[in-house]
């Protein structure tokens, strides 16, 4: 499969490879890295045991370091971040050295943020081991970590030299898991790409089985989605990046509510469907469309409603979320499968109408 390239700027150019194996990870650390003497290797406690001997494996003529993070959202921590350039900073990295991040966007993005400061930027290398690292977290160069219990208070842009996507770790990867990062890939053919949409839900059977060819194409053209978009509005400047937040404005409430219930991916199955909803509210699609976007999440595992008795608590949220302009609900909604749009004023009791038409108590 041939290696897409995201170019941001003339001289801000990055490949992303899809491949069955680690094998020709090496030949890349050598092409792009060729003074390297020092490697950190970023991973965490269940990807050390899977694929970190692997990926070590290949790379024994340099100074390798390994630092393993427990498995989990708490590891994207500032003190986290300052262990590991400690560690460096010991073991004399230099600007010519490398960082390897292997995992998921939890690695990646402690990762990303790690080598973005050292020495003002190291070069470094994404192995994402989830589907949501490989078709989203992974791309675009956001970097961060969470900071006083705010989810990626401080980052930074700062783009990866390559994103080396093993396809074959998705096998030992949670189906829950597998089927959240999926989430991200509706998501991308709802807001920009109708066949593409369509093509999802034909091969839905291969896609559960996780077949590679299926894997690839679906992992492919959802890269070249995020490229696109990133590549036009790098910085979030046009307003064009915020496409790709169709379903987190109400996702995101979901989750911040119900976090304990439904993970990320979940939530934005969900936050998908409740901005389908306002789009048929608003005229923009058909009620026939809404329901097949909504009914569409359901083989892939997705949930498209939720049970709760804090829908204010959900609307209350939605209304704080950042990227909102002054006392106003803004929010990405479809003129149409594949056409995504930014509404900047939506009434908060069509927010709210559409989050208790997800809602499904017993007694509906
Ligand atoms: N930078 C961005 O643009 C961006 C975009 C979306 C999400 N994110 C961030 O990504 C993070 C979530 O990423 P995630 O969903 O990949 O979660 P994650 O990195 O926490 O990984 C989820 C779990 O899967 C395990 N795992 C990873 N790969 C595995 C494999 N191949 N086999 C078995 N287990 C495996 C991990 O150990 C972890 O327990 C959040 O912190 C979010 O803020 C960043």
């Amino acid at each position: 499969m041939e290696p897409i390239t995201v170019t941001e700027k003339k001289n801000n150019q990055y490949e992303i490879v899809i491949k069955r194996d680690f094998d020709d990870l090496f030949g890349y650390v050598n092409a792009l890295a060729p003074d390297a003497k020092n490697i950190l290797l970023l991973t965490d406690s269940t990807v050390n045991d899977l694929y970190a001997d692997t990926v070590a494996s290949g790379l024994k003529e340099y100074n390798l370091i390994k630092y393993v993070v427990p498995a989990g959202e708490e590891s994207k921590s500032k003190d986290n971040a300052f262990k590991i350039l400690d560690t460096m900073y010991e073991n004399g990295f230099m600007r010519f050295d490398l960082f390897i991040s292997l995992g998921g966007g939890v690695v990646s993005d402690l990762g990303g943020f790690c080598a973005s400061l050292y020495m003002r930027g190291i070069a470094h290398i994404v192995c994402p081991t989830t589907l949501l690292s490989m078709a989203d977290a992974s791309i675009g160069g956001k970097t961060a970590v969470d900071f006083h219990d705010k989810k990626n208070l401080i980052g930074a842009f700062y783009n990866p030299v390559l994103i080396y996507d093993n396809i074959k770790v998705l096998e030992t990867l949670p189906d829950r898991l597998f089927f959240a990062g999926f989430a991200e890939i509706m998501k991308a053919g709802l807001l920009a790409d109708e066949k593409y949409y369509m093509w999802l839900i034909d091969n839905m059977y291969e896609i559960c089985c996780k077949e590679f060819e299926a894997i690839e194409y679906m992992l492919e053209t959802a890269i070249g989605i995020k490229k696109t978009i990133v590549e036009k509005d790098p910085y979030e400047k046009s307003g064009l990046r915020m496409l790709l937040n169709l379903g987190h404005t109400i996702g995101h409430g979901i989750e911040s509510v119900m976090g304990d219930e439904y993970i990320h991916g979940e939530c934005v199955a969900l936050g998908c469907v409740a901005a389908a909803f306002i789009s048929y509210k608003l005229d923009y699609i058909k009620s026939e469309e809404y329901y097949e976007i909504r009914d569409m999440f359901v083989p892939f595992n997705l949930p498209i409603s939720i049970s709760t008795d804090n829908t204010d608590k959900i609307l209350n949220a939605v209304k704080f979320d950042k990227k909102n302009t002054a006392g106003t609900i803004r929010m990405v909604l479809l003129k149409k499968i594949g056409k995504a749009f930014v509404y900047d004023n939506v009434d908060k009791d069509l927010v709210k109408e559409a989050i208790e038409e997800l809602n499904f108590k017993d007694e509906d």
